[in-house]
Parts: structure tokens; C-alpha cells; sequence
């Protein structure tokens, strides 16, 4: 860890963070599941949330009673399946879609002259982003087709922190993942959950629910 930090950005998850997607996506992969048979809980779903496409499709099928081996090609339709079912669950997002608390908080770090930016690992982030009508609030939107490295490599953290032309351990990252809290602590970053304690281990600071992001408080908890 740098011994003088200073605060200079904010790099948000989005699934689950600014907007309520982390549902419809659990909503497509239990879709899925149900069509090829295999049981799928809300608590194995912890397990997928910032896991890229593939590998969650990957994690899905090893919950099947009778393994059975898909070719590259049927992976691709599979997943592509599982992404047309969530591509129509996010065309009814609207503004109003933004979780409690976020506009004020992304509102607060701008105001204070920090920077804002996104690290998703969902290659949707820029059609929700545009339906939530939130795309000018973020300095940064990391291409996640550019990456090497899935989270919880801390590739994408340290690319948004590069392009926003400040140092990793000047930021915050706030994440709803434990792979992507991994993530942000991979990259020296300060991290901020939202969820249950329990699942969230390596966090600096865990909240209940994005209603408790406050911008004033998380930057005295950043300063030390
Ligand atoms: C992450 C979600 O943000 O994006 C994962 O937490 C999702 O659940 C991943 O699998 C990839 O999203 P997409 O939209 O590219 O399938
Ligand atoms: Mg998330």
C-alpha cells in the first residue's frame, strides 16, 4: 500500500452496484438451467456474479447430476441463449432503475473534482449505462473486450485507474462481488462492498445496501 493516499476516483462495478442487473442476470441463468435440467439456487448464483459470460455458463453446467460435454460450438449458443433472455430483461430499464443513494453519491465525487469510471466485466455495461441515462456521469468505461484477465485478476481496476491517469491506490472501487472485491484489493484499491459481511472477507468496508454510500464518510474511511 502507498503510504500517502489521496483520494482522486471512484470505480463502480455496475452489475448489482448501480443498477439492479445482477437480478436479471440471475433471472436468465436460472432460465437456462431449467431448460437443460440442471438446478440452480440464488445461493450458487453468488458464485457467478462477476464472472464473464462463458465462465459462468462453465460453472453452471458443472451443477448438472449427469455432466455432459458440450462442444465450443454449443457453449457459444448456450450462452448466446442465456444473453438474448437478458438482453430483453434490460431493454425495460429506465432512470428510475438506479439503485438508492447512487445518483447523489456518483453527484458527490464529481462535485468534489474526483474522477468516476466503470469497471464491469458485462459486455452490456454500455446498454444499461445508456438506459439508465447515466453514460456522461462516468469518466471512464473500461472495454472489457480489450482485457486479458477475468476478475478476480485485478486487470480491469488497474486499466479504468490507467485511463483515468491516476494511481490505484489513490482509488475506491465499489463492487457486490467477492471476485471482484479480490479484484480491487489486486489492484492496491480501497474497497467498498455492497452485500452480506459474510461473503466479503478482503473488503476495507462492507454496506448493507448502496442507500448507505456516502460520500463524505467513505472518503474519511479512505484518508485513514
Ligand atoms: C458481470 C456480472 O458484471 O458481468 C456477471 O456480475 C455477468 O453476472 C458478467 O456474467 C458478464 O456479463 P455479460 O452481460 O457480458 O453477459
Ligand atoms: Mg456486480
Amino acid at each position: 500500500m502507498k503510504e500517502t493516499r489521496k483520494l482522486k476516483a471512484v470505480i463502480f462495478d455496475l452489475d448489482g452496484v448501480i443498477t439492479d442487473t445482477a437480478e436479471y442476470h440471475y433471472q436468465a441463468w436460472k432460465a437456462t438451467a431449467t431448460e437443460l435440467g440442471i438446478p440452480f439456487t440464488r445461493e450458487f448464483n453468488e458464485n457467478l456474479k462477476g464472472v464473464s459470460r462463458m465462465d459462468s455458463l462453465k460453472l453452471l453446467l458443472s451443477q448438472a447430476e449427469t455432466p455432459v460435454n458440450y462442444s465450443d460450438e454449443e457453449l457459444v449458443q448456450l450462452a448466446d441463449r442465456k444473453n438474448k433472455l437478458y438482453v430483453e430483461l434490460i431493454e425495460t430499464i429506465t432512470p428510475a432503475d438506479l439503485l438508492p443513494g447512487v445518483t447523489e453519491f456518483v453527484a458527490d465525487i464529481r462535485s468534489a473534482g474526483l474522477k468516476t469510471g466503470i469497471a464491469s466485466a458485462s459486455k452490456n455495461a454500455i446498454a444499461v449505462l445508456t438506459r439508465l441515462r447515466v453514460m456522461d456521469q462516468f469518466d471512464v468505461i473500461v472495454d472489457v473486450t480489450k482485457l486479458k484477465n477475468n476478475k478476480p485478476d485485478p486487470e480491469i481496476f488497474l486499466t479504468a485507474a490507467a485511463e483515468l491517469g491516476v494511481e490505484p491506490a489513490d482509488c475506491i472501487g465499489v463492487e457486490d462481488a467477492a471476485s471482484g472485491v479480490d479484484a480491487i484489493k489486486g489492484a492496491d484499491m480501497f474497497a467498498v462492498a455492497i452485500g452480506n459481511a459474510a461473503h466479503f472477507p478482503h473488503a476495507d468496508v462492507v454496506l448493507s445496501s448502496t442507500a448507505e454510500l456516502n460520500f463524505r464518510e467513505l472518503a474519511q474511511k479512505f484518508e485513514g
